[in-house]
């Protein structure tokens, strides 16, 4: 089944950028795929990546190519603020030592849960939360499924929530000086109710916070490094899983012969993973240069940035036969867009799981999948991840 253009889509989006809520940007990005392996980008001053095989070596060529720029490891607008200390920690922005060595305990945490499990609660979560405005509800399944799964107790499950989408807003180049403001009270918050947590009753064996507590010395408090790459699995949940269970039920919208399929839980997952690959809620990620390097042929001096067009990788021919199509059953279904090296994303499975919960959770509400398509929906301005909020 191909995906019908809306009239939106129209206009070709200005770069890929502008493409990440553009109604339709996959014509575009086949344009990017045909071009040189690696093309300057004047208006945005980066370098573009789009074929799959080129954005496989960038992913695996981490001694040269960062994921932060050097001159600036934190983001100028929240250096020495709760906010900038919880990023300068995250094992996803940075690339030293010492996030290294943290990278096994959260891989752990996330490898050892029981999916099943994970669905059960993250079901149970996603139907207290309120049902309107639908599109808060995206963001509130997966953050609340997270926080439960890390030991938060149900009555502060909105507050965590509140704080994490308060946090993530400072994480975007577009917020205002409001946001970071309210982003660092969050982030303070958050660290605080972590150490509580850390420091109350040990929890329970192959639990998340079981695992990065096995990490630190018996009966020592947990580091505040640990505690911010805590905070960073909300955050790393948040934009990024409701842009998965958005772009999944638009897949249902889109598509009425779906809808028979997502009345099973096999079926709604088989939906997420495709939507995963097909109209995937992460569309790019970046990586910067340290020293001389040559990708694809092309030389990049250090200091230049790479933006990786994920989206447009998951739908390269040489990668997925037939990559427009929307197929539920692939032989090898590949993607991208949960990243690829020794930045891959460790909660892939989990992130699946939530989505296709949080999407069980929407359709037992019964909505009206025709008066959505009718009202239509826009996405969330956003330099890299594709979320609708649905009119
Ligand atoms: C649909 C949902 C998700 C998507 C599309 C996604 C995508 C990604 C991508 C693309 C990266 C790598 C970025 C880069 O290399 O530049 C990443 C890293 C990461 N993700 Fe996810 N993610 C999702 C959900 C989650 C969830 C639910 C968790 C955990 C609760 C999580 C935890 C992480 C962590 C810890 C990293 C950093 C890994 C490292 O640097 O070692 N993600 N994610």
């Amino acid at each position: 089944m191909k995906t019908s253009p809306t009239s939106l889509a129209d206009c070709v989006p200005a770069d890929p950028v502008a493409a990440v809520t553009h109604a339709d940007p996959y014509p575009f990005y086949a344009e990017l795929r045909a071009g040189p392996p690696l093309v300057w980008n004047e208006r945005l001053r980066v370098w573009v990546a789009s074929r799959a095989d080129v954005i496989e070596s960038v992913l695996l060529a981490h001694g040269a190519l960062h994921v932060r720029p050097a001159a600036e490891p934190v983001p100028r607008a929240i250096v020495g603020s709760p906010a900038g200390e919880v990023f300068g920690h995250l094992v996803r922005m940075n690339d030293g030592a010492a996030h290294q060595a943290h990278r096994p305990a959260l891989q752990r945490a996330l490898a050892g849960l029981d999916l099943d499990a994970v669905h059960a609660a993250a079901l149970q979560v996603a139907r207290n939360v309120p049902t309107e405005p639908s599109s808060d509800a995206l963001f509130s399944m997966p953050v609340r499924a997270v926080a439960h799964l890390l030991g938060f107790v149900e009555e502060t499950l909105p507050q965590v929530d509140h704080w994490m989408r308060d946090f993530v807003a400072c994480l975007s180049p577009l917020s205002t000086a409001d946001q970071l403001q309210a982003a660092s009270v969050a982030a303070g918050e958050l660290m605080t109710r972590f150490e509580l947590l850390t420091a109350s009753a040990p929890p329970r064996n192959g639990t998340p916070l079981a695992a990065v507590l096995a990490e630190s010395d018996t009966g020592a408090p947990l580091s505040r490094s640990l505690l911010a790459n805590l905070v960073g699995l909300l955050s790393q949940t948040c934009d990024a899983t409701a842009g998965l269970l958005g772009n999944s039920l638009i897949a249902l919208v889109r598509e009425p012969s779906l809808r028979q399929t997502a009345r099973t839980r096999d079926g709604v997952q088989a939906i997420v993973e495709e939507t995963a690959r097909h109209d995937p809620s992460v569309h790019n990620t970046r990586r910067f240069a340290i020293e001389p390097i040559t990708i694809a042929g092309t030389p990049l001096a250090a200091g230049d940035a790479v933006l990786l067009v994920l989206a447009a990788a998951n739908r390269d021919p040489a990668f997925n036969p037939d990559p427009d199509n929307f197929k539920l059953i692939r032989e090898r279904r590949r993607m991208l867009g949960f990243g690829h090296g020794m930045h891959a994303c460790p909660g892939q499975a989990l992130a699946c799981t939530l989505a296709a919960a949080g999407l069980d959770a929407l359709l037992h509400r019964q909505p009206d999948l025709d008066a959505i398509s009718a009202r239509g929906w826009r996405y969330r301005p956003s330099a890299n991840a594709r979320i609708p909020v649905f009119h």
